[in-house]
Formats: structure tokens, sequence, C-alpha cells
């Protein structure tokens, strides 16, 4: 196991009815001007928006609004953002709703106190440092940006989506009532479960050795969404499924097991090609990525691959040819995720053939990138090619 410092202090508020003390908590880290950034419509048709309102309030806080963040948040609306918190003198940025809502507050927290363009921490990976302090009002189990200390955004010039991170931008208090996901279409629901699925594949594809304790609890964070899953898929409002799944995506992705260890990325990097250009859903993405990125590097370390075919989908550990047992773990979760409703192939994403090579590029030299992808096997431009072509 490597050396690491994990620093990790977000409030995590858990349960029915816990917007309800929004003020309470955006009072306790100092906010007393509130940016309240949320997305299309979701929040305000639920009645959410109105109760978080209502909540700050009954606490004195003042508040403007901005609304609009698309699924796959876009560079545009963080300018604007930015520009309002600057105008309002705003001292706190409030996010209502899923990851992308989540990731534009953040963008703007950072941008909003940096003299430059906000768009530097994107694509110069400079850490951010500095940022207005976050909350955040859970509406979807996905993304796992309520506890990370990371943010995604799409950039229009040139369609990139690159990530920025940071612990400023780790929020200081997230609500996680699992109650608020019920009225998910069951595709997003199944898009987010794959998305926890991805964030602890990416730790679990390691070349660190002896992390036995980090590979267990990613074990049992993947057991629980293969439980869960598929409960909540058949019964939408099954609260006690979807509260083991808000707080596995939360754990899945604030790095709790991905301390000391390296860990890929190669599917989401892969993954951001697409629904920067396709504006998939970035769940139904990683389905198709990932099977065709772990195929193409399964010979790298068969063994890691045979050990979670084993320990996590059940399948026979086939010791006198463990590349089976390796795919046999692929072939599972594939199913797995086809079961839940998710696509398999480029087309079902509205992906073309004739884009491959622009977004083997992309994914290797646009916006920073030095050629190479991937911290589980390193990939260049012919070898992203070859895995998007798996996929078709
Ligand atoms: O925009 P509204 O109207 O709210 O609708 C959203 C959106 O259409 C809807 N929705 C959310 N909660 C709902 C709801 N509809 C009904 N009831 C509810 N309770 O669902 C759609 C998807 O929302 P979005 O916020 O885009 O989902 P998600 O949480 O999956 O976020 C995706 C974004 O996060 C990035 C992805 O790349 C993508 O841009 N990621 C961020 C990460 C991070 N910051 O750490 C890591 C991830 O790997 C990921 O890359
Ligand atoms: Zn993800």
């Amino acid at each position: 196991m490597d050396n690491f410092v994990f620093y990790a202090p977000t409030l995590f508020s858990f349960g029915k009815d816990t917007e309800k003390d929004t003020g309470k908590y955006v009072k306790l880290f100092g906010g007393k001007r509130v940016l309240i950034h949320f997305g299309g419509g979701s929040v305000i048709k639920s009645g959410l928006l109105n109760r978080v309102k209502k909540s700050l309030d009954e606490y004195g806080i003042y508040y403007v609004e901005l609304g609009g963040v698309r699924p796959n948040p876009r560079s545009s609306l963080v300018y604007d953002g930015i520009e309002l918190c600057r105008k309002e003198n705003i001292d706190f940025v409030l996010a209502v709703g899923g990851g992308s809502s989540i990731d534009s507050a953040k963008a703007i927290a950072a941008g909003a106190v940096y003299e430059g363009d906000f768009w530097d921490f994107y694509e110069k990976g400079i850490e951010v440092q500095h940022a207005l302090p976050i909350g955040t009002v859970l509406t979807i189990s996905a993304a796992g940006s309520e506890g990370s200390p990371d943010s995604v955004i799409t950039k229009e010039e040139g369609m990139f989506k690159r990530g920025a991170s940071g612990d400023a931008i780790r929020p200081k208090f997230s609500i996680l009532n699992p109650a608020l996901t019920q009225t998910l279409p069951a595709y997003q629901t199944a898009c987010g479960i794959t998305d926890i699925m991805a964030h602890l594949y990416e730790r679990y594809l390691t070349n660190t050795t002896e992390v036995e304790t980090t590979d267990r609890m990613i074990e049992a964070l993947l057991l629980a969404m293969i439980h869960e899953g598929p409960r909540v898929i058949a019964d939408p409002d099954n609260y006690q499924a979807r509260a083991n799944i808000m707080w596995a995506g939360m754990q899945a992705h604030n790095n709790s097991c991905g301390v000391g260890r390296s860990q890929d990325w190669t599917s989401h990097d892969i993954e951001h090609e697409l629904s920067a250009l396709y504006d998939c859903t970035h769940g139904a993405g990683l389905a198709v990525v990932m099977p065709a990125v772990f195929t193409y590097n399964l010979k790298h370390d068969v063994m890691r691959f045979a050990k979670i075919a084993h320990r996590v989908w059940g399948c026979h550990m086939d010791f006198e040819n463990p590349e089976r047992t390796a795919k046999d773990g692929i072939k599972a979760l594939s199913n797995f995720l086809e079961s839940i409703g998710m696509p398999k192939n480029f087309a079902q994403l509205g992906a073309k053939q004739e884009d491959i090579e622009h977004m083997a590029h992309s994914a290797c030299f646009g916006a920073g990138r030095n050629g190479t992808i991937g911290g589980f096997v390193s990939l260049n431009q012919k070898d992203v090619e070859n895995i998007y072509k798996l996929m078709i």
C-alpha cells in the first residue's frame, strides 16, 4: 500500500426530510448570501426547491437563483454564475440536484474567487485551492460529487469534457435524502448505478500490491449494488434500496476506498468523449465503455480481473485458465448492466464510427493531455481507437 493523506471533511445529513435543515447547515458554514444552483426543472416540479428556499428563509439567509444546468454541464452557464456571484457578493454556493448541478456549482465557486479563467483548473490540471464554500442537496445517486473534490465540465469551444480537483471544492455539507431519488426515471436510476460501479472498478484496477483492505471495501460496495440495483429497478419506491445505493454512491467516490493505490480512470476518459460529443448520459456511456476497456486491458493483469470475477460475480475460479474466469467476470458485468436497462453498443448511444479517430485524438491529446491515458495500462491514440472499435 502506498503512503497517502486522506482529508474528507464533508458533513452528511442523511435520511427522510433532511432538506428542511438546509438553512441550518448553510448558516453553520458561514453562508449569508447564497447562490442556489439547479438543473432543468426536476427540483421545481418535485417541490424540493421551494422547501429549500423555505429553510433558507427560516434562517434569514439571502439567496439568488440560477437554474438551467444541463446534464454534462456546460462552461457558458459557469461564466454566468461567476458573474452573478460577483455582482451579488455571494458567499456560499448551494447546488440542488445531481452531479451536473453540483459540478457546475463547484466550477462557479472556484471561478468566483479566481482572477483568471476558471477553465484553467480543468485544462491545466491546476489544483483548486480557493473557492466559495459549497453545499449540496442531492437528488440522484450517481456521480458521487456530493462527497468528492472533483468537478467535470464541458467547454463548448471544442466540446472538451474535463475534470478539475481540489479540497477547496469538496462540499462543506451534503444533504442526502434517498426519498428525493424516487422521482427519477428508471433509466436515470440505472445510469447512476452504473456510474457508481464504474467508480469502484476504476479504483479496483490498480498496479499497487497489498491493498486487501481497499479491495475488500470495493468488492463489498459492488456486491451491495448488485443486490440493491435490481430491487430498485423493480420497485422504484423502495426507500431502503435507494438509501443503500445513495450511501454506496458517496463512498464509491469520496476516495475512502481508493487511497494508497494507483487508480485507472481509462473508462471515464474514454466515456467523457462520448458524452461530450453525443450528449449521452455519463452512466449509459460507461456501460458500453467498461466491458470494452476491460477486455482490451485484460492481459495486463489477468489475476486481478479473475479475482473480481470470482469474489464479486461468483464466477468459478479456474486456476488452470484464469483468463476464462476473468472473461466470465466481464460478461457477468455486461449482463448485469443490460438487465437494468443499460445500452450495450455504440449505436445505442447514438455514436458514430466515423468519429472514432477524432474522439481518440481528443482523449489522448485534447485540452492539456500529453498523448496517453490510463493509470492501469498506458494507452495511446491507436489503443483508444481499438477500444472504441470493440464497442461497435
Ligand atoms: O436537470 P434536472 O431537471 O434536475 O434533471 C436531471 C437530469 O436530466 C434528472 N434528475 C436528477 N435528479 C432527479 C432528476 N429527475 C427526476 N427526479 C430527480 N430526483 O436526471 C438527469 C441527470 O442529472 P445529472 O445531474 O446530470 O446526473 P448525474 O448525477 O449522473 O451527473 C452526471 C454528471 O456528473 C459528471 C458526469 O460526467 C456528468 O457530467 N461526473 C462527475 C463526477 C464528480 N464530480 O466527481 C464524477 C463522475 O465520474 C462523473 O464524471
Ligand atoms: Zn463517473
